[in-house]
């Protein structure tokens, strides 16, 4: 196991060489990537030192044998843990800036990402650093939080970095986590699908696709091959998707029905349409009065693969307004799932649209699973911990 620790700069530097330190003992290879600012708290000899392995502290290194040797190592690493990460670093990745070596290097990572912030605990607090975090979590990098107690600069107050083992223990679980779902196909299906009522109208709803989409870098970031089929959204392909965007829920049911072989799991997160309009092949025009329009019942994709089973697990979604627990058990037994993700789409700070989500995962044999309100992307993380059945391997962080 090949773990990179990037150390920004910040009085909380020196505590890097203890984490170094941790990893080494827990039987981990440290590759350390040291910022300029990080060199006046830390120096690279120490840190060279205890991790037996040259510190990387440029992007482009005349004397390194590969000049692009940070793109070389982003592939063989398993996780990048990020401690001290100061306000500015997680302005950078939450950006996408690369102009050091530490943020070109996260910019070029699949693996999970750690971080571990340390700062002003006004610094901390400030919006900007709360929305670039809130970013980081929604794709995905896990936060140790920092701690409430003395700072560097003499007060007190949330910002201090999490003690170096809490930092190992999440680095080491991220990493163990990388290489979870190798060799495993996934498909997921997500967002709405669209169904023309004429040439230029349709019925949809609301669903953004953030759920389906978090689950598909989800299940990348563990080194599955993941396949999303997705319907109008508008949203980037996580790294490493193999994407397929569909339009209406027939649409939806061909792709999946193509691209379900040899799948090891499916998760069906996409909001279909029940019914389709009749659609008129012209415009339809104001006639005055009422205009009704006839409804046919459309598939019913996931009904459809639960009776055809081929897959170890199915997974089905259930967006409920009322009786939620009853409904979303209801469907879990009619459409054979192994594990249906219940949401209460009548709040309005989660579910449909929402940053975030917070869910009920019930399982075939009776399991009850609350997750409580969270980022998508950290939804999606314990999703995939529960129905992979390594909720106690890897648990929160
Ligand atoms: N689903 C599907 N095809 C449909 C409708 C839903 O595959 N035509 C899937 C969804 O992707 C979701 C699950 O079935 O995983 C439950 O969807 P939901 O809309 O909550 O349930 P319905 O079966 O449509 O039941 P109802 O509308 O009566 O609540």
């Amino acid at each position: 196991m090949l773990i990179a620790l990037g150390v920004s700069g910040g009085i909380a530097a020196y505590k890097a060489c203890e984490i170094v330190r941790g990893l080494d003992k827990a039987g981990a290879g440290v590759q350390v990537l040291l910022t300029e600012s990080a060199e006046q708290f830390v120096t690279p000899l120490t840190l060279q030192t205890l991790s037996r392995r040259k510190v990387l502290q440029r992007t482009f290194d005349l004397d390194a044998e590969k000049t692009i040797q940070h793109i070389e190592l982003t592939r063989q690493i398993d996780a990048l843990v990020v401690a001290p990460a100061t306000a500015n670093m997680l302005a950078k990745f939450a950006r996408g800036i690369a102009d050091d070596l530490l943020s070109t290097f996260y910019v070029s990572v699949a693996a999970p990402v750690v971080v571990a912030p340390a700062m002003n605990t006004r610094m901390w607090l400030h919006p900007a650093t709360q929305q670039n975090l809130a970013a980081l979590q929604a794709r995905g990098v896990a936060v140790v939080p920092p701690e409430d107690g003395w700072l560097a600069e003499g007060e007190t107050g949330v910002g201090r970095m999490a003690e170096p083992e809490v930092i190992v223990e999440a680095a080491l679980r991220a990493a163990r986590r990388s290489s979870e779902l190798h060799g495993r196909k996934i498909v997921i299906s997500a967002g709405p699908t669209r169904e023309a009522v004429d040439p230029v109208r349709f019925l949809s709803n609301r669903s953004s696709g953030k759920m389906g989409f978090a689950l598909a870098a989800a299940c990348a970031r563990r080194g599955a091959q993941v396949v999303l089929v997705s319907g109008p959204v508008g949203l980037p392909t996580p790294y490493g998707v193999r994407r397929f965007d569909v339009e209406t829920s027939r649409e939806m049911r061909e792709r999946l029905l193509a691209v379900r072989e040899g799948a090891d799991a499916v998760f069906m997160a996409a909001a279909v349409s029940d019914y389709l309009p009749r659609a008129s092949a012209s415009k339809i025009k104001r006639s005055g009065g009422a205009l009704e329009l006839a409804l046919d019942e459309g598939p019913d994709i996931l009904r459809e693969l639960g009776e055809s089973r081929c897959e170890r697990l199915l997974v089905g979604f259930a967006a409920e307004t009322d009786d939620l627990l009853r409904n979303a058990s209801d469907k879990l037994k009619r459409k054979n799932l192994d594990w249906i993700v219940a949401n209460d789409v009548s709040r309005p700070d989660v579910g449909i649209e929402a940053e975030d989500n917070a869910v009920t995962l019930l399982g075939r044999n009776g399991e009850r699973i609350d997750v409580p309100k969270a980022s998508k992307g950290e939804i999606a993380d314990r999703i995939l911990d529960h129905v992979f059945g390594a909720a106690e391997v890897v648990a929160d962080v």
